[in-house]
């Protein structure tokens, strides 16, 4: 079995993307370390724990960073809900957060697995950042590293020059890619041609009706009525969810090794510009497969 970190603002998206992990017999989830974005660190702490709970495992969750390495923090709860999970809450898990601070543990565990430790992070980098800054040789350890984040070669979602996780921490984007190991990126453009959910996707999973899928869609609906006042349109984009079924199973992603810049303040903070050479250290996912994103998505809520 592959053993990942997931390390989250866990919001809605981010809670999907757990639930998709849980549920893949191939991965082995030896952590999930949380960092502020989404929603504060203490919400996206204890919806990471009730998240793990609603899906009968106790997996070990940790308390990262409460805010980005040089910014205020400035959460998405205009989408995601007051409570992170659309709003259904309150969600009060019954057990307890570890004491040990994220990204200790992120050291520990890969001094523990050197080069076997798989670590996904959906939500800003902020505690991949401080690991790379606190231990790098540590931090050389990562067997791999899959990053949801940035624009890729679209346009944004917090603004049209970015996407929300590098626009938080715009400082941790760019030392994390631009760290010398090899990062793979789903950004917000593959995420809208390929992770959507449009109206029948959502008759798909209503007609799963399990505790799981009736969760994965009652906490989404804050955020359909937000694409349905700014789109128009009953669909949602989930970035986190794509990128986890990119870990699961890329045999059909894409890549394109690049070079990344970040501008890290003005208008444009937050942007990720790609120089696309075969040295690049940067493989930005330019396909993924949408038949595998769903597949996974719906076996991992079907019990
Ligand atoms: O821009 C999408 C990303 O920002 C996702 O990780 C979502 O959870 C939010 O954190
Ligand atoms: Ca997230």
């Amino acid at each position: 079995m592959r053993k990942i970190i997931i390390d989250t603002d866990t919001a809605t998206d981010d809670a999907i993307a757990i639930i998709m992990a849980l549920r893949c017999k191939d991965l082995d989830v030896v952590a999930i370390t949380t960092v502020a974005g989404n929603v504060d660190i203490d919400l996206a702490t204890t919806n990471a724990l009730y998240t793990c709970e609603l899906c009968g495992y106790k997996i070990p969750v940790y308390k990262g960073a409460s805010g980005p390495l040089k910014r205020k923090l400035e959460t998405s709860k205009f989408f995601h809900g007051k409570d992170g999970l659309g709003d259904t809450g309150p969600h009060k898990p019954k057990g307890k957060i570890r004491k040990t601070y994220a990204v200790d543990k992120i050291i520990s565990l890969l001094k523990e697995y050197p080069n076997e430790l798989e670590i996904i992070a959906i939500g800003p980098l902020t505690n991949i950042a401080k690991v790379f800054k606190k231990d790098p040789e540590a931090f050389r350890l990562i067997k791999s590293l899959y990053v949801m984040g940035g624009i890729g070669e679209g346009k944004g979602n917090i603004t049209e020059f970015a996407e929300f996780n590098f626009w938080v921490d715009p400082d941790a984007a760019d030392i994390v890619l631009n760290s010398g190991i090899d990062v793979k990126v789903i950004a917000w453009d593959t995420t809208q041609l390929y992770g959507y959910l449009n109206e029948k996707n959502f008759d798909d999973l209503e007609k799963i009706n399990t505790p799981l899928s009736r969760f994965s869609i009652d906490i989404q609906q804050r955020g359909l009525e937000y694409y349905k006042v700014k789109y128009n349109e009953h669909k949602i984009d989930l970035a986190d969810p794509l990128a986890m079924a990119v870990m699961i199973d890329e045999r059909d992603t894409i890549y394109k090794k690049s070079k990344v810049s970040i501008i890290l303040n003005g208008e444009k903070r937050g942007r990720d510009s790609y120089k696309f050479i075969d040295s690049g250290k940067v493989q930005l996912a330019t396909k993924v497969s949408r038949s595998n994103f769903l597949n996974i998505l719906k076996s991992s809520l079907k019990k």
